[in-house]
């Protein structure tokens, strides 16, 4: 009888949080900026691409997804920063028609409306072009240039790759691949996180046991490209641009 109330007050105390609790209002603490190199994308998703550069997939708050409903898209908001969104956030997987936004409503829709929360991203504007700034901070391509890292058809060890970023920003990177094909050794390397805090300090991105998952991220909804975080003892592919133009 006594464990019958305990569990009884249990269920109801989990109620009153459940039902108190609104997934929307997440409090997040870390934000994502995600990095994809397009020739890995395309070469999973069979598209053509010509960008020869690592772009942009999005500035990710770590908690919550699709917070705000009714805070729909309005491309016009950020009319001013498409040249920009253009060229270093592509639509990977709709290049054409070239003024699609598919991928950026998608974008904000998951992420932004819940990048809502902190005032200095609270606003379809101030999220885009945070995105783009931090993204120009981060200067990624340069940062692996200046390792010698560069697309290839040798193979590099994961470490160096590591080494390069963590070594340049001083946090630890999430670093994702697509694995090995069955019997290969070699992992393709596909997605790069780094991560910032609320007040845009870079900060490491935790590499638990959980990120070692699959994540579904926007993998589910944007593309189905498998990208898991990089095994350390396999050699890395860092495949250099053979899209069609
Ligand atoms: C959701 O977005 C709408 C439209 O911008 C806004 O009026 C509303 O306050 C937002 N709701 C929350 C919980 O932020
Ligand atoms: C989209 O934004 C523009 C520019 O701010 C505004 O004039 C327009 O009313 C907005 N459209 C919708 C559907 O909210
Ligand atoms: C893209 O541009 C074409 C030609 O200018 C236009 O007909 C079409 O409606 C536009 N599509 C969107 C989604 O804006």
């Amino acid at each position: 009888m006594r464990s019958f109330t305990l569990v009884l007050l249990l269920c109801l105390g989990y109620g009153h949080l459940t039902t108190s609790y609104k997934p929307f209002m997440q409090v997040w603490s870390k934000l994502i900026v995600t990095h994809h190199w397009p020739q890995t994308f395309c070469s999973v998703e069979h598209c053509d691409t010509h960008f020869d550069y690592w772009t942009l997939h999005g500035l990710w708050p770590d908690k919550g997804g699709t917070c705000n409903t009714s805070w729909h898209f309005n491309a016009s908001q950020i009319e001013d920063l498409m040249p920009e969104m253009k060229k270093w956030w592509p639509d990977l997987l709709h290049p054409d028609p070239s003024n699609s936004t598919v991928f950026w409503k998608h974008e904000w829709q998951k992420h932004g409306t819940c990048a809502v929360q902190s005032e200095a991203l609270d606003s379809e504007h101030k999220y885009f072009s945070k995105a783009l700034e931090l993204y120009h901070k981060l200067d990624l391509d340069g940062v692996l240039r200046k390792s010698n890292i560069v697309p290839s058809e040798k193979f590099y060890n994961f470490d160096d790759i590591e080494e390069a970023i963590y070594g340049f920003y001083n946090v630890k990177p999430k670093i994702q691949c697509i694995p090995p094909k069955l019997g290969e050794n070699v992992q393709t390397l596909g997605q790069i996180e780094i991560c910032f805090s609320k007040d845009f300090h870079l900060i490491n991105c935790q590499k638990s046991e959980l990120d070692n998952r699959n994540q579904p991220n926007d993998i589910l909804t944007y593309g189905s490209t498998g990208y898991m975080v990089c095994q350390e003892n396999k050699e890395v592919y860092y495949p250099p641009l053979i899209g069609k133009y």
